[in-house]
């Protein structure tokens, strides 16, 4: 191979999935590949592999020289693996986990980082109410109602009966289900009959992880329901990545992308959109 080419087979993990790319650069200046464009601001990114002495990670270089030569690292199995090693998990949720863990679905419920990320914004918030579209087994839920001061309240909203059951069982389990007021049922008629019934500007935080093409209508209503700088999290945001694949138009993607799109020109709000789990991105109401 030439010396001024550079071919680096990397392996990624996103959200547990590991993969593999290809990355092709010839020499500092000339990138090959790596640009998205088209629909979305068109963004250029160098690869490159650091090593010490007893561990790689990859990292990233954004491609722009105005932004200098900042690495941002990327996550490969071995290090999400010590991601996971620092993440203080409470046993119940461990539990529901590996119940879960054999399930359909098991792969729809947050990671044990992501599930700590929200409870300390919850703690940081000293939030009192709470909202969460989405609740399949209970992980992200419960993680939420374990940090709430025994005055404060989740309303957790899910269509499915049969995830209810297990949610609710380790509410009870976790004694928390006083904290917990479930919803069966369209997450966008829930937050409706909350606000039909005169609860507007007063929740302090929400957890959208629900119906994925919905989230432009759950966003709207939230931010009635939502008090000014209470916070909005969305899950999925990066949904596997392929929100930057000009490629993928299908209509769970196109309708994440046109959200997020939405989102950056949106004054409503402050956002910083976060690469954990699928990514997630974090509003507080203004
Ligand atoms: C990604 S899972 C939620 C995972 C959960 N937040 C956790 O971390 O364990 C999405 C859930 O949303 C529910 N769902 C999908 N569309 C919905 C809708 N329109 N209304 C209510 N629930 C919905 C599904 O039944 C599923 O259980």
């Amino acid at each position: 191979m030439h010396s001024s080419f550079l071919k680096l087979v990397e392996h990624s993990c996103i959200l547990g999935y590991e993969r593999a790319a290809l990355v092709l650069r010839r020499g500092p200046e000339q990138k090959l590949w790596g640009s998205i464009g088209s629909g979305f601001r068109s963004r250029k990114f160098h690869h490159r592999t650091t090593t010490n002495c007893c561990s790689t990670a990859s990292a990233i270089v954004p491609a722009d020289d105005k932004y200098g030569n900042k690495q941002v690292i990327s996550i490969t199995p071995r290090l999400y693996d010590y991601i996971l090693s620092n993440v203080r998990e409470p046993v119940i949720l461990r539990q529901l986990r590996e119940e879960t863990a054999s399930m359909c679905g098991s792969q729809m419920q947050v990671s044990p980082d992501q599930a700590q990320l929200l409870a300390m914004l919850v703690q940081i918030l000293g939030a009192q109410r709470c909202i969460e579209l989405g609740v399949y087994n209970g992980y992200s839920s419960l993680a939420i109602a374990l940090v709430l001061p025994e005055t404060g309240f989740l309303v957790a909203c899910e269509r499915d009966a049969k995830s209810l059951e297990v949610a609710k069982k380790y509410y009870q389990k976790a004694g928390v289900s006083h904290k917990v007021n479930v919803k069966h049922g369209l997450a966008a008629d829930a937050l409706k009959s909350l606000i039909l019934n005169g609860e507007s500007c007063s929740y302090d935080f929400a957890f959208v992880d629900a119906e994925k093409r919905m989230n432009q209508e759950y966003f709207e209503l939230l931010l009635q329901l939502v008090r000014v700088g209470g916070v909005i999290v969305i899950d999925n945001v990066l949904w596997h990545g392929k929100v930057a694949d000009p490629m993928v138009n299908d209509a769970k993607t196109v309708s994440i992308r046109n959200f997020n799109e939405g989102l950056m020109e949106d004054k409503r709000v402050n956002i910083s959109m976060v690469p954990i789990g699928d990514g997630m991105t974090i509003c507080q109401k203004r």
